[in-house]
């Protein structure tokens, strides 16, 4: 991974960069991270990179020129490679973990541009930069904190920077829970103690203990996450339903008519609402809408899930081959077209974390087995995490991604899964 950092501020991030870990790394190759200079790329004599803004206003803004004579110099230096340009923005997306998964996965070159004083000049954002990253609601007085903060997260993720992925694969966000309590010697500190089943050395019971606590810790501190995160297996599914003090709840479902479209359109917005709020996006474009579900229906499988009468949420399950599919980038584990594809698995808010959309899974691989299919594809948003751990949980596998073309939605780019019977 190679991280190429934009900055008028170069002096201020090198050693942050070149510190602990990261400098371990870059020294055993692993990583390469450089600051650059982006005054030195001026084409006026005065060295000057920001101007007053047009239309008045307090504050200058960075010029285009220098930005684009800095980047076209890194872009040359790395040569081809999967890169990605990257403006630091307080009005960019908001930076996460699944942001950092994203980016040491897909590519291999990062530039990450620091604006100062004002901002930088908008032709460039547009021109040149893939994308723009928060790191937060608040605003700084330059991008090099972000930039930081962006490179240490990814780079610590590259194969071989942290000792064992086990590393940052158990910590705080990595599947959508917080990290259990750590404890360290003495035993005992200022009268408290190191819980007692730490202390006893029971390999299954410690990590008992740990789930619990993860599943205790994200209800208290981040009650957004906990709603968000559906059960791995039973044990979970019981402490879930402990801490929230629920029964299981038993659903009814039926095929969906034309009569129930509003019902359906309901529960999706409910669900495209949720996304909204987790930052996928997905279903954000007026879809799916009555067409799609009409099409579902008319193709003869829609399902409307119920709880005493009120819907709860829906799927659907279809037998014909997709129209996209064949140009997945990968490979699906099954050739040919004897394949079904459950679509618009949505829960509906009130009954989100009950084991609705496992059971609506359920639903569609036993209808598709009984149908005497080989196997189920799915696809989704790549940032849809609940979707995703979901898949994997049910034993589904990840097989490259596709670009829908039949879809008026603005981010058509899906990650596929298929599960073989
Ligand atoms: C003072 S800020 C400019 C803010 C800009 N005028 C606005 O209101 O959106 C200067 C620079 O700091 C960086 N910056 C400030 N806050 C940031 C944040 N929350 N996330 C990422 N970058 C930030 C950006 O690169 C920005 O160009």
């Amino acid at each position: 991974m190679r991280i190429d950092i934009l900055t008028l501020f170069p002096e201020a991030v090198r050693p942050m960069m070149e510190a602990s870990i990261l400098g371990r790394a870059a020294k055993k190759g692993l990583i390469e991270i450089n600051c650059i200079q982006i005054r030195d790329f001026t084409d006026n004599k005065q060295q000057q990179v920001d101007d007053y803004p047009y239309g008045g206003g307090w504050g200058c803004v960075m010029m285009a020129q220098p930005l684009k004579a800095c980047l076209d110099y890194v872009t040359d230096q790395a040569g081809p490679r999967k890169r990605r340009v990257i403006y630091m923005s307080p009005q960019g997306a908001r930076f996460d973990q699944g942001h950092a998964r994203r980016l040491v996965s897909a590519y291999d070159h990062l530039v990450l541009v620091c604006g100062h004083y004002e901002g930088v000049d908008e032709r460039f954002i547009e021109k040149c930069c893939d994308e723009e990253l928060s790191l937060g609601d608040f605003v700084l007085t330059g991008g090099e904190i972000p930039a930081m903060a962006i490179a240490d997260s990814v780079c610590r993720m590259v194969p071989g920077v942290l000792s064992d992925p086990a590393c940052y694969m158990g910590e705080s966000h990595w599947d959508g829970l917080l990290e259990y309590p750590q404890y360290t010697r003495p035993e005992t500190w200022e009268g408290l103690t190191v819980p007692e089943v730490l202390r006893e050395g029971k390999h299954r019971e410690i990590e008992a203990w740990r789930r619990e606590q993860q599943l205790i810790r994200t209800q208290a501190r981040r009650p957004d996450m906990f709603a968000a995160y559906v059960p791995q297996n039973p044990e979970e599914q019981r402490i879930v339903d402990r801490l929230t003090d629920r029964e299981k709840l038993v659903f009814d479902c039926r095929p969906a008519t034309a009569e129930d479209i509003p019902q359906l359109l309901a529960i999706t917005a409910e669900a495209s609402a949720y996304m909204r709020d987790c930052g996928v996006p997905q279903w954000q474009d007026d879809f799916p809408n009555a067409d799609v579900f009409a099409a579902d229906i008319a193709a003869g499988g829609c399902w409307l899930f119920t709880h005493d009468g009120e819907r709860a949420g829906c799927m659907s399950l279809y037998t014909t081959p997709d129209w996209d599919y064949p140009a997945i980038r990968g490979a699906w584990l099954t050739e040919g077209d004897h394949y079904a594809t459950i679509h618009r698995v949505a829960v509906g808010a009130a009954y989100r974390g009950r084991g609705l959309a496992d059971e609506m899974m359920a639903l569609g691989e036993d209808l598709a087995m009984g149908r005497g299919f080989g196997s189920v594809r799915v696809d989704t948003h790549e940032k849809n995490l609940s979707m995703r751990r979901l898949l994997e949980r049910r034993g589904y596998v990840c097989c490259g991604t596709v670009t829908l073309t039949d879809t008026i939605e603005k981010d058509p780019l899906r990650v596929c899964y298929e599960k073989v019977f």
